[in-house]
């Protein structure tokens, strides 16, 4: 499959890395308009781009909108807490009122795994998955991959550690998915009531104890403590947590020497980045914010049909 002739971008699952390798070289060009000081392409003109967030987010969103908007799609939200979504009204209904007005995307976020793909099976409208409950984040991984890439060189065979929630995280599956495209080797770090018992058959080591998983790492992902996906407890105090798995500089001491490290954001400072950490000039954060735009970018670029042209500039 190429990613320009795919109706949907729903997780990197079943992506190939042809295609991820397309998105990847798309969001350089990318990455070149929005640092310039005109930073408009007619490229996507008369295009539509929706962006539907049943979940908060910053990052997310806002960089979906000015990624149409640097394309020059019109990108309107709906926006759920003043919709009629409040008023009781069903997704199904939701999305068919959205479809009848003529957007070609939908960006798409929701509490409920699954969700955007049983949007997509009853939309005409190409739907992007913006984040589904636990399931996965495609986005926000192709971005952490380019992040990677521009620092690194070269994503094959680097050794990755992904360290927190890994079960309730679709940050930590959309990278599984799509750095194992790239012989990375993986592993992930928490403790064992945040780890998914049958994660190993995705091809990762699991480790409970932070300085054995990061020892030789290239690249540190640290995830956040998501309070609101959590029902019970999982661990025994965020002061525990704090003590055994909070990332500091020193633990860079255990990587490779040009180890860097990536948070999806928003950050728990103090819990499990530290300050001092986030602000170093080896965590990439502010860097995966950009790169958030011009991937996004290009997978709306390739997505709409402008794959099929030089960008226009
Ligand atoms: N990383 C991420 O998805 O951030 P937002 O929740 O702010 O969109």
């Amino acid at each position: 499959m190429r990613f320009d002739r795919r109706k949907d971008l729903l997780g990197l699952r079943d992506v190939e890395r042809e295609e991820i390798e397309a998105v990847l070289e798309t969001a350089v060009p990318m990455k070149d308009i929005i640092t310039r000081d005109m930073k408009k392409v007619p490229t996507l003109k008369g295009k539509s781009i929706i962006t539907v967030f049943y979940e908060n987010s910053t990052r997310t969103r806002t960089s979906f909108d000015l990624a149409g908007r640097y394309l020059s799609a019109d990108t309107p939200n709906l926006t759920v807490s003043t919709s009629s979504v409040q008023k009781g009204e069903s997704l199904k209904d939701t999305i068919k009122t959205i479809e009848m007005m003529g957007p070609d995307v939908l960006v798409m976020r929701h509490s409920l795994s699954g969700a955007p793909h049983y949007v997509a099976r009853n939309t005409s409208m190409r739907v992007i998955n913006a984040g589904d409950g636990i399931n996965e984040h495609p986005t926000q991984a192709l971005l952490d991959m380019y992040s990677i890439l521009e620092r690194k060189g070269r994503l094959e065979g680097l050794k990755v550690v992904i360290v927190g929630d890994i079960l309730h995280s679709r940050v930590a599956r959309s990278n599984i998915f799509g750095l194992s495209k790239f012989g990375c080797e993986l592993r992930v770090v928490g403790p064992s009531t945040l780890i998914p018992s049958d994660i190993e058959k995705l091809g990762v080591k699991a480790y409970a104890n932070l300085e054995a998983g990061i020892r030789g790492a290239d690249v540190i992902n640290v995830l956040r403590i998501q309070k609101e996906r959590q029902h019970g407890a999982l661990f025994p105090s965020i002061d525990e947590y704090r003590e055994l798995y909070m990332v500091k500089p020193e633990h860079l001491a255990l990587a490779a020497d040009d180890a860097i490290v990536l948070h999806p954001g928003p950050m728990n400072r103090g819990i499990e980045i530290s300050t001092e950490l986030a602000e170093s000039s080896r965590c990439v954060v502010n860097e995966q914010v950009t790169n958030g735009v011009a991937v996004r970018m290009a997978i709306l670029y390739l997505m709409l049909g402008g794959g099929r042209d030089e960008i226009a500039c």
